[in-house]
């Protein structure tokens, strides 16, 4: 029996800001949400993926605004570009929300007035700073001196003093609760982001505004004219919204709470803080986890912005260096969790010394031979031991020490454990010789490529989640049926010996990661 939680998954994204077009960051929560999701599916798990874009607030009002034109025009145009940006990058979302969509005011409206039933809002008058590009409130001890005495949120961004009219939601009222929620580990992952977030909360939590009277770009307050909700409480309620709350529907039932909120580590608050509370006032259940996963940084570790210029864009990345190879880079090269930073050069490097070199390279090498020593054939054979040895090592790696990385979101770990095994491949091959068994012992040089032929079986399964055209491809030219590549339904054995009286024969195989070259204006 597997040990692993085969519950039905609930996994969402942070929804972007659609006030221009998606950078690599964005790209990269994107990716690492696919991986989670296709690896659960194929854990056998009914997994359910929501991702989109947060249209409503200040910042995206202020936008159209400074581009002459409608917030709805610009919000149409942008959302666009980051549906565009999944399609392109392969990323298989159950849902891509807009919270400009009518089920969505409905899912926000009920859950304040939930809030408010529960005695939970209160009308005062707002007087604070505020930061339209975090979309966020923060108290005057939060804030630092920017150059020229200009204040600065924790996050850099530039403050403004707001008096306005707002509703309030008592916040300061779940803190021991939140303390107990946010204390419990599983939670708020990674450690790191717990603790600090603990720290916030002893500090001591002062009610939230909620809502806006000097702008109506939002979603309207129930029973009130000239009151749009804060944005970031109709934000958080689009992981409702996308399972048809307020109804009691079956996805409802299935799906809630969620069981990852993957976001960013400059948004942890908001999800740790904020939106437990606004769950347990609207008494529904709290997610299962929030991970706060770190920032990807452009060379040299900068922050990317557009004054630097150095922003990225996922799509001319993914056509330039190939999807597979652009989800691998990012999955392997960054600790999940810890800031990383990505180049061109890095990019190149890792593709070619990890999937061309080593594995595209043992596919193309094995099945080559295949093809042509054994004409394609296949047939039943014994196992000596340094083939035994090899396969259990292989399945070790691929059905045991990926699977529990990726279950803990350590992907770099897990990919480390798979490319070990693609090394002991290639040293398997290196030893054994296959060219000159060819004219030694031709019998024993089918047994070495047949054995190298099963072991790709499990790196092309393992590997999916990460490159998932890519090892379709190969999974292909391996003749394993589509149904019978999930974690939990590959029976290597089974399939090789199905092969094998079948009467299937290996093509002469397309090389699946043909090296990369590093494009020349890099080089300039
Ligand atoms: N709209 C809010 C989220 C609301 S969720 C209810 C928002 N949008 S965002 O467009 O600014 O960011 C979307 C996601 O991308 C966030 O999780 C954020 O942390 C992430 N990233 C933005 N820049 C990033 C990098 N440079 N690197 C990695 N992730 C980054 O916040």
């Amino acid at each position: 029996m597997a040990e692993h939680d085969l519950s039905p998954f609930y996994l969402t994204t942070a929804i972007s800001y659609p006030n221009g077009r998606p950078h690599i960051g964005h790209a990269y929560e994107a990716i690492a949400a696919d991986v989670i999701a296709r690896f659960q599916r194929l854990r056998g798990r009914d997994v359910r993926f929501q991702t989109g874009t947060d249209e409503h607030g200040l910042k995206m009002a202020r936008k159209a605004e400074e581009q002459g034109r409608t917030a709805r025009d610009l919000a149409d145009e942008m959302s666009s570009y980051f549906q565009q940006m999944c399609d392109v990058l392969n990323v298989k979302y159950d849902r891509f929300i807009r919270t400009v969509e009518d089920d969505h005011h409905r899912a926000s409206q009920a859950i304040w007035q939930r809030m408010e039933a529960a005695g939970d809002l209160y009308l005062d008058r707002y007087e604070g700073w505020y930061s339209v590009r975090d979309e966020a409130y923060y108290d005057e001890s939060e804030l630092k001196q920017g150059e020229g005495g200009q204040k600065l949120s924790p996050q850099d961004t530039p403050v403004e003093w707001t008096v306005e009219e707002s509703w309030f939601f008592r916040l300061s009222k779940y803190q021991d609760q939140l303390l107990d929620w946010l204390k419990t580990p599983g939670n708020v992952e990674p450690a790191s982001r717990r603790n600090e977030m603990v720290a916030f909360v002893e500090g001591g939590l002062r009610d939230l505004s909620v809502s806006r009277t000097s702008f109506d770009w939002g979603v309207k307050v129930p029973g009130s004219d000239n009151h749009v909700m804060y944005v970031w409480v109709d934000a958080l309620t689009n992981y409702l919204t996308g399972l048809g709350f307020p109804d009691e529907t079956a996805n409802m039932e299935k799906f809630w709470p969620a069981g990852l909120h993957l976001i960013g580590k400059d948004i942890v608050r908001f999800h740790t803080v904020y939106w437990p509370a606004f769950l347990m006032s609207a008494d529904l259940p709290l997610p299962k986890q929030v991970f706060g996963h770190g920032f990807l940084l452009a060379r040299g570790g900068e922050k990317m912005s557009k004054s630097l210029g150095n922003v990225v864009d996922p799509l001319d990345l993914a056509e330039t260096f190939g999807v597979d190879a652009l989800r691998y880079f990012l999955m392997r090269e960054v600790a999940f969790g810890q800031d990383g930073s990505y180049s061109p050069e890095a990019i190149v490097t890792r593709a070619n010394a990890e999937l061309a070199n080593s594995f595209g390279n043992l596919a193309q090498r094995t099945l080559s031979m295949i093809n042509k020593n054994m004409d394609g054939n296949l047939e039943a054979f014994e196992l000596a031991d340094a083939d035994t040895q090899l396969l259990d090592l292989v399945r070790g790696a691929c059905m045991v020490d990926l699977p529990r990385e990726f279950d803990n979101l350590a992907f770099s770990t897990g990919i480390e454990a798979w490319i070990k095994a693609v090394y002991a491949c290639n040293q398997y091959v290196d030893e054994q010789a296959p060219w000159t068994l060819k004219k030694t012992d031709p019998e024993r040089m089918k047994v070495v490529l047949q054995t190298l032929l099963r072991a790709l079986g499990y790196l092309g399964v393992a590997i999916q989640p990460v490159v998932p055209e890519k090892a379709a491809l190969l999974l292909d030219q391996l003749g394993i049926a589509d149904n019978a590549r999930s974690f939990a339904s590959f029976d290597e054995p089974a399939w090789f010996d199905g092969l094998v009286t079948s009467g299937f024969t290996i093509a002469k195989p397309t090389p699946i990661f043909p090296r990369l070259e590093l494009p020349e204006t890099e080089d300039a």
